[in-house]
């Protein structure tokens, strides 16, 4: 029997754990709705380049709690170009492409409501272990990404005590706190900092010298890679430079924090920052049932034609929410989780 609809499928931005839950899915369902899946590779660079895969069951049978992505991914942005557009237009018409599922973060998911602008058929599945994306209460990775941080957090702890240090932790979050907030409640962390909430190094000292009058040489501070935090000069954020697409590289931040905490306290001060290790290896079991929910019902928007839209959850719901909402602005951090967060600062 002929299939419905030949759909392509692409992961873009920065890779997450549960993008190959999705994809598995995405092939599984559309067993099931007759659609036929073309895997994209490396984002949409692979789309304007026309390098593809059939995706097959067998082809996606025993990747479901591997991390990364089997498509590859990129930062690729096809409407940088004037013609872009029409050059996606081009490769799907030689590729035979009826529509395009894009799984991916704000930047992949904005250049899908782009396309769709254009009358382009496309469906999205959000990504970001960040967790900053409108439309959804969660994305996949993200419950990954915590669990990965309270781990470090964890071990820090019992070194931390031992050497009475104080040790500074820092977690990704480029634009928001969530990874942050939830690493550092769930770790018990007697300083957070993020993006949303600027903070001063005179209230990070402080809770560390609240700790040292209770008898506690050591402490634990965890600090988003995008931190508003004022050492001194006012609140910037700390990075090194741009990427080959435009993006600025964050890091650094815990450096400065460190180095301020402990010349103001003459406490011993270390620095970790965690970096890839969150986004890397198997996804948790959480993320792996919701990436696997997302993937089913992209599958599903595709059947049903409902373009320009996205799978997202609400409360235990899976639900459709159209491309722009998700885009529109970004998820900050509850501010409810952050005073949960504080009533245990110091
Ligand atoms: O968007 C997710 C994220 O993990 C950010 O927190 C981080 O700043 C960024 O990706 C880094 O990605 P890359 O170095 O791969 O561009």
């Amino acid at each position: 029997m002929k299939s419905l609809l030949k759909v392509g499928v692409l992961t873009g931005g920065g890779d997450c754990p549960g993008l190959n839950a999705v994809i598995r899915a995405i092939v599984r369902r559309a067993d099931e709705r007759n659609l036929e899946v073309m895997g994209i590779r490396d984002g949409y660079a692979g789309l304007v380049e026309e390098r593809h895969e059939r995706l097959t069951r067998r082809r996606v049978s025993g990747i479901l709690h591997l991390g990364g992505t089997i498509l590859g991914t990129s930062r690729y942005n096809p409407l940088a170009a004037p013609e872009g557009v029409e050059a996606v237009r081009r490769a799907m018409r030689r590729l035979g492409l009826d529509a395009l599922i894009a799984i991916g973060g704000e930047g992949t998911l904005s250049i899908a409501r782009r396309l769709h602008e254009a009358e382009i058929p496309v469906v999205g599945v959000p990504k970001t272990i960040d967790n900053d994306l409108g439309g959804t209460d969660f994305t996949f990775g993200f419950d990954t990404a915590v669990q990965i941080a309270t781990d470090a957090i964890d071990r820090l702890h019992s070194t931390a005590e031992s050497h009475q240090r104080v040790m500074v932790v820092e977690v990704m979050g480029r634009h928001v706190g969530w990874i942050a907030a939830y690493a550092g409640l769930a770790g018990g962390a007697d300083a957070i900092l993020v993006p949303e909430r600027p903070t001063t190094i005179d209230q990070v000292v402080e809770h560390v010298e609240r700790r040292r009058r209770a008898g506690k040489r050591f402490s634990i501070i965890v600090c988003a890679e995008g931190a508003a935090v004022d050492l001194g000069e006012g609140v910037k954020v700390v990075s090194r430079g741009y990427d080959q697409w435009g993006h600025l590289k964050l890091g650094g931040v815990a450096h400065e924090v460190a180095s301020a905490i402990e010349a103001r306290t003459g406490l011993e001060t270390r620095v970790t920052v965690l970096g890839y290790v969150q986004r890397g290896g198997a996804p948790t079991a959480y993320d792996r049932v919701l990436a696997t929910r997302f993937g089913i019902h992209a599958a599903d928007l595709v059947a049903r034609r409902e373009w320009g839209m996205m799978a997202a959850l609400r409360g235990n719901r899976i639900v459709s929410t159209p491309l722009e909402e998700a885009t529109r602005s970004l998820k900050t951090l509850d501010p409810e989780i952050y005073e949960a967060a504080s009533v245990f600062f110091g």
